[in-house]
């Protein structure tokens, strides 16, 4: 009855609720340091859209995402046509992959990275091909030798979850030079907002725009603090946007994240006083995890860093004792590693006193 492509997959296993992990192990304060969203909510105009939606829900959504497309067009000086909007980044991932790989096709991606780019060529009967990170990063020079005439896509994550490196304008203009027309490159750039540094490129500005192939990836589960809406699109061609549309569920996002979403995109005051936020979390993070003896993989440029810690899973149930959940990065490929995300500061203040409790080098010497 079930596809042989499925043999080899086991099915998503989400972590406990924070509740249940509060409630089992008697704890007066969780706090979720696992899966990269913002610490913040959404912002006041996004909550008053949800608010305004609430009453009209026994309603279907605007299935095109009408209002929504329009304005991320806008945004980007795009056509409408040339934008998808979908139920996180993560779906306009699974519906790229529908749209493009036939049983045999390639997908290229760096190694360790978000396991989705494995995970659904897997599920369609494609072949993912995992090519190692250098140091830390993705190395676009290997990807490109591993293209064949089977390679449909490459997902190059900018920054890359888990390790929060990013390649730089330099190496993807060396990358776009060299890349065959019949590949598709998605550059995802779920953490775009957070990112400051000079070299980095705005992939719809800079390779879209200088007529590439690629589909450039973003989110509102971010800084935006919409996560739990599902709200995320993607920026490509006309022939790749019609091609998703063709495979995307009719009704994909709800409207109350559309209508917050939309609300989302005035207010860049609030985006500047979160990256800033962030940054000053990441320092503070950063300096908390090496005063532990831990060594965070750098430079990590998103809202997270990945530091190996010898056998992750010993101190991650110490760290999980003390209320502090963070995600070990075995179904990332990285069994030695945890990732960590930058919380608000009282959230990374109670990281750093869990780690005081939980002796971090006696946890990994023992293990
Ligand atoms: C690199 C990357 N891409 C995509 C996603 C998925 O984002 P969304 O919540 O929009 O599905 C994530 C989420 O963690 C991510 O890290």
């Amino acid at each position: 009855m079930i596809r042989p492509a499925l043999s080899g997959l086991v099915p998503y296993e989400p972590g406990k609720p924070v509740e249940e992990v509060q409630r089992e192990l008697g704890l007066d304060r969780v706090v979720k340091l696992a899966s990269n969203e913002g610490p913040y909510g959404p912002f006041p105009a996004a909550q008053e859209a949800i608010t305004r939606a609430t009453p009209e829900l026994n309603r279907y959504p605007d299935g095109g995402a009408w209002r929504l497309r329009h304005a991320l067009a806008e945004r980007h000086g795009v056509g409408f046509e040339n934008v998808t909007v979908c139920a996180g980044a993560d779906a306009v991932i699974g519906f790229t992959c529908l749209a493009t790989l036939d049983p045999g096709d390639e997908a290229i991606t760096g190694w360790p990275s978000f396991p989705s780019y494995v995970l659904d060529p897997l599920k369609l009967g494609g072949v993912p091909v995992r090519v190692p990170l250098r140091d830390d990063r993705f190395d676009l020079e290997a990807i490109l030798a591993a293209v064949t005439p089977r390679t449909k896509l490459v997902f190059i994550a900018a920054p890359n979850n888990p390790t929060g490196t990013t390649s730089t304008r330099t190496e993807f203009e060396a990358y776009f030079a060299r890349v065959p027309a019949h590949v598709l490159t998605v550059v995802d750039q779920a953490y775009f907002e957070y990112v400051d540094e000079l070299d980095y490129p705005d992939a719809i500005e800079e390779f879209l725009k200088a007529g590439h192939n690629v589909l450039v990836l973003r989110t509102f589960s971010k800084i935006f603090g919409l996560a739990g809406l599902r709200v995320g699109y993607g920026v490509g061609s006309e022939e790749v946007v019609t091609a998703i549309g063709k495979v995307r569920r009719a009704f994909d996002v709800g409207s109350a994240g559309q209508e917050a979403a939309l609300a989302s995109l005035g207010e860049t005051d609030e985006i500047i006083r979160r990256r800033e936020a962030n940054r000053t979390a990441m320092v503070s993070l950063d300096h908390v995890l090496r005063d532990h003896g831990l060594n965070p993989v750098g430079p990590a440029v998103a809202n997270f860093v990945f530091v190996r810690v010898g056998t992750a899973l010993a101190l991650n149930d110490a760290l999980l004792g003390q209320g502090v959940v963070v995600r070990p990065m075995g179904p990332f490929g990285a069994a030695d590693a945890l990732r960590i995300t930058a919380g608000a500061p009282d959230e990374i203040a109670f990281l750093k006193r869990a780690l005081d409790a939980v002796s971090v080098l006696d946890t990994i010497a023992s293990t």
